[in-house]
């Protein structure tokens, strides 16, 4: 096993480490900062940098830690050209019962190991073979929403994509089967957020592993079938994937652990990504006729893979939204030697963060950042070019998200389907609030209404 991957394995959970010789503040005993940074997370690291500098401890969920801002520090965690910062050991804790095992959960080598056979799931061939099963989903998906009442965007988008998933991901019609799988997953996200962790039954815990053992044995039984099936769906195509290996390939337990996992970390996170975009369109009703006046010109019914690279308003529009609302604010670490950062040494075993959400809004980057201006990423503005760390809002380095491309085309296929049938409003005045931790989502589901055009 390599060095660096048995030193994470032998991290205790609970370390007595001196941070004392670096600026910050601990905030009260035991709880630490906990309410602050639930509630106000980016208030409270943006005082915090003012204070005390780029550099600081703190004290959340029961942890002591370091955070480390800016670009720079991104691509000092991130690149870990050392392989000092383990994913696992700052992950594990929180999701590793109920996503035992999935790609973020791995470090170095294995990690490694496991990503480069995963990838093939999301090369150009699989994403435009998922993209055939999208267009017509999404479409009609969309026909069902109420018109002209005000509902919430959360809750109906949040719906639709895990319907669009079941047979992206499954290649599952919608039915029973597919109900029960999506009843299963959504248990088990909501217990990933469950503070008591005890299987009683009728607890949001007990629901979610009682639902992660459904999904084990859903994901367990189908294997051997999509190993031998040409189907495009993604759990056939990592079947493929992890036999096409010269090496020993992925077990069955890799697989099922990788297929559970993977939902996870598609879902609420292109669900929050959709519910900025559409609440920016919402209050910036121009940029809805730009998006529409981009789609009549490609002058067609269906997105095809082709055609994703010529919508370069929308990109804009997905970057600008993804950089005002990263949907994961913190990406968090656990120091597995010590380490030194600006003079500061940061013992081994510390939970190190860095924070996407402060770095989008560093004026030394970004001009009017709380300003939504998806013109700043055209050729001509290049704000995000500066620094190849200051837009993460999917990581870098390592770990760098495997579905980037996968959320940026089923954001544009929704985009494309909705705005061509829809204007969407929310009341005057209004103003979505974020719960900004452990994910960005609105607080009030973001109420909308639409009308057809
Ligand atoms: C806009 C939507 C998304 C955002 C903002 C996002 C963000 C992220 C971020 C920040 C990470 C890195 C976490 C870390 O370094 O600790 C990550 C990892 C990952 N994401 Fe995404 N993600 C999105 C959508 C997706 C989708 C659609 C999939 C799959 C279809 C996916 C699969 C993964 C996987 C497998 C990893 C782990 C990569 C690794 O550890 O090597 N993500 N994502």
């Amino acid at each position: 096993m390599h060095e660096a991957q048995r030193k994470a394995e032998r991290l205790p959970l609970f370390p007595r480490r001196k941070l004392d010789h670096i600026p910050g503040d601990y905030g009260l005993p035991v709880i630490g900062q906990t309410f602050r940074f639930l509630r106000d997370l980016q208030g409270m690291v943006e005082e915090g940098a003012e204070q005390y500098g780029p550099v600081l401890r703190g004290s959340v969920l029961f942890q002591r830690g370091v955070t480390l801002l800016g670009p720079d520090a991104n691509e000092f965690v991130l690149r870990d050209q050392d392989h000092v910062f383990s994913s696992r050991g700052a992950w594990n804790p929180v999701l590793g019962k109920l996503f035992r095992n999935g790609l973020m959960l791995r470090d170095f080598a294995d990690h490694k190991f496991h990503r480069r056979i995963m990838q093939q799931a999301f090369r150009k061939p699989a994403l435009s073979s998922y993209l055939e099963s999208m267009n017509p989903h999404i479409a009609s998906g969309i026909q069902q929403w109420p018109r002209y009442r005000s509902f919430s965007f959360f809750q109906a988008i949040k719906s639709l994509l895990l319907d669009v998933g079941a047979s992206t991901f499954f290649g599952l019609r919608m039915g029973p089967e597919a109900k029960k799988v999506n009843e299963a997953f959504v248990a088990e996200v909501d217990a990933s957020l469950a503070i008591a962790r005890l299987m009683i039954p009728g607890t949001t815990w007990y629901r979610g592993m009682k639902g992660r053992q459904f999904l084990e044995g859903f994901v367990s039984d189908l294997i051997p079938a999509r190993k031998q099936s040409d189907a495009n769906d993604f759990f056939s195509q990592l079947c493929r994937a992890s036999q096409e290996e010269d090496g020993p390939g992925l077990s069955d337990d890799d697989i099922m652990n990788h297929m559970i996992f993977l939902l996870f970390a598609a879902h609420d996170t292109t669900t929050s990504t959709l519910s900025s975009i559409v609440y920016a369109l919402a209050k910036n009703p121009q940029w809805q006729q730009r998006l529409r006046e981009e789609y009549e010109e490609l002058g067609k019914d269906e997105l095809e893979y082709k055609d994703l690279g010529k919508l370069e308003q929308t990109t804009r529009v997905f970057r600008e939204a993804l950089r005002m609302h990263p949907p994961l604010p913190v990406i968090p670490r656990r120091t597995v030697d010590d380490v030194e950062w600006q003079g500061y040494r940061i013992p081994r075993n510390t939970m190190v963060s860095i924070v996407p959400l402060h770095t989008h809004y560093m004026e030394a980057y970004w001009s009017n950042p709380r300003t939504f201006d998806p013109e700043r990423f055209s050729p001509e503005r290049a704000e995000d070019k500066q620094h190849f760390y200051q837009w993460i809002p999917f990581g870098g380095g390592h770990h760098k998200c495997l579905g980037i491309n996968f959320a940026e085309l089923q954001s544009k296929v929704f985009l494309f389907h909705f705005l061509r049938n829809f204007s969407v409003q929310v009341r005057p005045g209004y103003r979505m609030k974020y719960q900004q931790v452990p994910l960005a989502v609105p607080k009030d589901g973001l109420p909308v209404t639409i009308k057809p055009l």
